[in-house]
């Protein structure tokens, strides 16, 4: 029997290159997202396309070159809230419409982004945070 990798199923490096490509275009131009992100989008980019090549099980290229991914603790300088946490993957949902990406595999993969960016969320939304205040 063959088995694929998650990695694999995606259609590997050419596929994952797309998708980081299309989605930083739009964390860009998003002004939920834009904010906490770095002017220049290019390492963050590289940054992304590495981690997602070991987080479905092709090479551990994040982790050759930046240690443990930890990626909580490497997001709590940032804000992350709920709605930041559902725009990020609304995006992801779209560049993965826009490569044309489908079938079980893309499914799969975002089902564990959803698992992922919800664990990232460190921060309540805006109301939460002005009705605590008003308690
Ligand atoms: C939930 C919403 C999320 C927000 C708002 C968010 C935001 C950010 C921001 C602002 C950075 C810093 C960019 C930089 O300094 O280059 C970052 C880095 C990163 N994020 Fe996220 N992120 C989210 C979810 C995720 C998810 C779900 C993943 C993985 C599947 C992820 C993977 C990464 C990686 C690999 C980095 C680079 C870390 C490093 O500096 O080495 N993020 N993210």
């Amino acid at each position: 029997m063959i088995s694929q990798t998650p990695y694999e199923a995606i259609g590997g490096e050419e596929t994952i290159r797309k998708l980081v490509n299309a989605f930083y275009l739009r964390v860009a131009k998003d002004p939920l997202l834009r904010p906490i992100f770095p002017e220049d989008l290019t390492l963050t980019t590289q940054k992304q396309f590495m981690f997602l090549t070991q987080f479905l099980g092709g090479e551990p290229l994040y982790s050759n070159v930046y240690g443990h991914p930890m990626m909580r603790a490497r997001h709590m300088r940032f804000q992350i809230t709920p709605k930041r946490a559902e725009r990020w993957l609304a995006l992801m949902k779209e560049a993965m419409d826009e490569i044309g990406m489908e079938g079980p595999a893309r499914e799969y993969m975002y089902q564990r982004l959803i698992q992922v960016a919800h664990h990232m969320v460190n921060s309540p939304d805006d109301e939460t945070t002005n009705h605590l205040a008003s308690l």
